[in-house]
């Protein structure tokens, strides 16, 4: 590759950064994913050597991040960034530029950029940050990408979900405690503040913290000091504060849900990351992106998807945001042979085939009533009945290799009412032909 020679070391002084490497790799492998002039073989060859690449790189450069970081906030005459009239691509390219650490954030929509871009600027700092999204928008990577651009990128970066720990260990858990402070405390034990002490403390679902805890949260906002749970003696802490939430904290804060005064400080600099659903043009992008991360992890093909499997991703409404989009490209390429369709999707959100609405539709004997919407007892016995049949169907196809002969005479049906079934369930046994993926066995 032309690009880069991992032989001959990047000299320090050089002004090609390890982040701008990174990134150069990144684009290397989005190329190569969409490359039409090379087969497959040599794709998946060249993206293996990139990732390899990548690996090096970032087990390298965490020194050099550092300084790269560092050096740039200290610029007098930083680049003004004037989002409104650059493109997309422009704002990305001039990020890149500057060294900033994606930390694997993909997309262009013009939402994530003004956040990445107010991330830039928040990094070296020690400002607050409030990160807020919806589920699975990337809040938590955000603050990783906060961590990874500042001047405390090479300490710890701790992580606490507020809303995971029981009020009664909550103090302790943030502070500390002293052996003995309370029944269970066998030892003298710190908290994740000071855990955190000269790096970033990331605290995940700010909004479920009790109000107890806002109270004391505040006075380490105040004070920079902590005291352990049972113990009198004062802890400096120096630790830089990013927090995250799903909910409307200022709405909480005017409900008196959340303490206003705790917002304000929190929110100094705020981030709002988009849902998928207002960054759609993303979407054909991630899908590929993911179905290759998820081919990697499991060793196997990039899964090849049905036109109408593809149209209902490229559609779909992601209430679970990226990690949802993410998750069912990671279930696709475990579940599906060669070609993954609606059945390989999980069974809340799979469309009922064309041809199943049909037979429904015609209410006919062959109907198939739905559980969820059964309005008398035989309808709902009915409907698990059909459920039932529509498993054992699916699960006797995987097991068969969507042989339809071959699953009527293991568990001895003919095969005209086996026929008749799939029709019934609108289950095509050719989706589960070619579902042998692991060619190694295993
Ligand atoms: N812009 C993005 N580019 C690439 N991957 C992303 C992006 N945003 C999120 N992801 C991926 O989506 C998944 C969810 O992200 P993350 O955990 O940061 O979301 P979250 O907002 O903290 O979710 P929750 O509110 O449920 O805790 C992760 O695997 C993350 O790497
Ligand atoms: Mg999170």
């Amino acid at each position: 590759m032309k690009l880069y020679n991992p032989t001959s070391a990047t000299p320090a002084t050089s002004s090609v950064t390890f982040a701008g490497l990174i990134e150069k790799i990144e684009i290397l492998r989005s190329t190569l994913r969409w490359s039409s002039r090379l087969e497959r073989p040599e794709i998946e060859k060249l993206l293996k050597q990139a990732t390899t690449l990548r690996d090096e790189v970032m087990g390298l450069s965490h020194k050099e991040r550092f300084v790269a970081a560092a050096s740039a906030s200290g610029e007098a005459e930083a680049p003004v960034v004037e989002p409104v009239e650059m493109s997309a691509r422009e704002r990305r390219q001039a990020l890149m530029e500057r060294s900033f650490i994606f930390e694997g954030t993909f997309g262009d929509n013009p939402k994530l950029l003004e956040a990445l871009e107010i991330a830039e600027k928040a990094s070296p700092t020690d400002l607050p940050v409030l990160i807020d999204g919806e589920s699975g928008t990337g809040k938590e990577l955000m603050a990783k990408v906060i961590h990874a651009n500042g001047i405390r990128t090479d300490k710890p970066f701790i992580s606490v979900n507020c809303g995971a720990i029981p009020d009664s260990l909550l103090e302790s858990e943030l502070f500390g405690h002293k052996k003995g402070a309370f029944t269970g405390a066998a030892n003298d034990r710190r908290g994740k503040f000071e855990s955190a002490h000269t790096g970033t403390i990331f605290l995940d679902e700010i909004g479920e913290l009790p109000l107890t805890g806002q109270v004391k949260l505040l006075r380490v906002l105040e004070a920079h000091e902590i005291q352990r749970v049972g113990s009198d003696e004062v802890i400096a802490v120096d630790t830089r504060i990013v927090a995250a939430t799903n909910k409307d904290l200022r709405r909480m804060s005017q409900e008196g849900t959340f303490r206003e005064d705790l917002f304000y400080r929190l929110s100094v600099i705020h981030v709002t990351l988009p849902a998928l659903r207002e960054r759609r043009d993303e979407i054909p992008l991630l899908v590929s992106y993911f179905g290759d991360e998820a081919a990697g992890l499991l060793k196997r093909r990039p899964v090849k998807l049905t036109p109408r499997l593809r149209d209902f991703l490229l559609h779909y409404e992601y209430p679970g945001n990226i990690r949802e989009l993410r998750n069912l490209m990671y279930r696709l390429s475990c579940l599906a042979g060669d070609t993954a369709d609606f059945i390989h999707l999980p069974q809340d959100i799979r469309p009922k085939p064309a041809g199943l609405q049909a037979v429904a539709a015609a209410g006919g004997k062959a109907s198939v009533a739905d559980l969820s919407t059964a309005t008398s007892l035989s309808e709902a016995k009915r409907a698990a009945s059909d459920e039932a049949e529509r498993a054992f169907l699916e699960r006797g196809l995987q097991e068969v290799g969507g042989t339809v002969a071959e699953l009527a005479r293991r568990f001895d049906m003919n095969r005209s009412h086996v026929q008749m079934l799939l029709k019934k369930h609108g289950i095509h046994s050719k989706d589960f032909r070619n579902n042998n993926r692991h060619p190694e066995g295993k």
